[in-house]
């Protein structure tokens, strides 16, 4: 369940640091992709070389690299991340958290991320049972941070009692656990979502259609109906049963598909388009099936509506999410699209790339907005579906 997933891992200046190697590797080695950002004090309990290798990134300490001018940007690590765990922290940390100081860069980016944060406090026992540290602990849970409590033991002072930070295969379990929470995040919203394929009759037993089974379409209308939305599905022919929860709108032409969507869209607060629509039908659909001679056959086709262009020329303050299926010139095709039906984002697929496109359970997909294109690796497509609900989210 961390394969894919983006965690900033956050170190303080306590002897616990050493426990942070050994969780970073677990992470890892579990599938996620872990950015350290350390205080300049817990420089002095474990090395960055330590923490670059075991994290396969460079270490983020300060606001900018002295060498060369280049900005670490807190901004941008809060919008990457899934989960900010910030292991051990210390009394100070958390004080300087619950106030809302920002003196470093491990707290720009607790107070830029817009993921969910978890502690794993480590200190003296005294420090740990004192008022203020408590008071402060209870600030954090209030504003949402999870505490990994710690354990009791031998402490680095030589005391016993609690405040030893929980072993690291305890704060996996932790993070897998606040990563599997349902976030109801979209309560309230409404969302249509296309998926599958359209189908274009040329008699009663022929058609023009293609590949798409509607799985990324599905795994996109139950990530949003998990987190609570009122998700409308436009679907075309596919095997698939419904998400729970969502309403599904049976369609089988670009024609219908286009009226069930320009019908419903003023009603929500965005859509995602999903499914392959045809960009062509035949003129004329014949109501007795075609027999076939001994010359060939031309069928004369004209343009379909489209449904994506009709909904940007409308959308007003509505989220609109685009895919780009492309087999050439990916990113410069996706970054057309963008523009001309006016997505928010587009979610580019390519054929060429093992593992995306039709049909199967993966998807690598590119997200491309107006400012940045951030690839993800092979995915299944519910935790492809995952990342572009993320997205929307900070659209919203
Ligand atoms: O269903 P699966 O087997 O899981 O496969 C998933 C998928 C490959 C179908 C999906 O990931 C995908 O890429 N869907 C879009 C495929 C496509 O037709 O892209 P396009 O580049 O032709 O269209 C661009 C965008 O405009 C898409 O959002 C499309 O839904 C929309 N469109 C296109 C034509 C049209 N007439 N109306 C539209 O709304």
């Amino acid at each position: 369940m961390l394969k894919g997933k983006h965690i900033i891992l956050g170190i303080t200046g306590s002897i616990a640091a050493y426990k942070s190697a050994v969780l970073c590797r677990l992470l890892v080695s579990a599938g996620a992709e872990v950015k350290v950002v350390m205080t300049p004090l817990a420089k002095q309990f474990i090395t960055p070389l330590t923490m670059a290798t075991v994290s396969q990134h460079p270490i983020l300490v300060d606001f900018f690299n002295p060498e060369n001018g280049e900005w670490n940007s807190h901004v941008k690590l809060g919008e990457w991340a899934d989960l900010y765990l910030i292991a051990p922290a210390t009394a100070n940390t958390m004080a300087k958290m619950a106030t809302g100081v920002a003196d470093n860069l491990l707290l720009t980016t607790y107070l830029s991320a817009r993921c969910p944060v978890a502690v794993a406090p480590a200190m003296d026992l005294d420090m740990y049972a004192h008022i203020a540290t408590q008071r402060n602990m209870e600030t954090l849970r209030q504003d949402g941070v999870h505490i990994i409590e710690p354990g009791s033991g031998f402490l680095a002072s030589g005391l016993v009692g609690k405040g030893r930070m929980a072993e690291p295969e305890q704060i996996v379990d932790a993070v897998k656990g606040i990563l599997s929470e349902k976030k109801k995040s979209l309560e309230g919203k409404h969302f249509l979502v296309t998926a599958g394929a359209t189908i274009e009759p040329i008699d009663p037993v022929r058609f023009i259609s293609n590949h798409s089974s509607g799985k990324m379409g599905y795994a996109v209308a139950e990530a949003l109906a998990e987190r609570g939305a009122k998700v409308t599905l436009v679907s075309g022919r596919t095997s698939l049963a419904a998400p729970e929860g969502v309403e599904r709108i049976d369609v089988l032409s670009a024609e219908e598909m286009w009226q069930a969507c320009v019908e419903r869209f003023e009603q929500t607060d965005g859509a995602v388009m999903c499914a392959a629509v045809a960009d062509y039908t035949p003129v004329e659909v014949a109501t007795e099936k075609l027999k076939k001679s001994d010359d060939d056959m031309k069928i004369e086709l004209r343009r379909t509506k489209d449904i994506a262009a009709t909904l940007g020329a409308q959308k007003g303050g509505r989220v609109l999410v685009g895919f780009a299926m492309e087999t050439q010139n990916e990113q410069l095709n996706a970054e057309d699209k963008l523009k001309r039906k006016n997505f928010d984002f587009i979610v580019l697929n390519s054929l060429r790339t093992e593992g995306a496109g039709f049909r199967g359970d993966t998807n690598v997909v590119t997200l491309i907005d107006a400012q940045c294109s951030e690839e993800l690796p092979l995915m299944s497509k519910r935790e492809v579906a995952e990342k572009i609900v993320d997205k929307i989210e900070n659209f919203l």
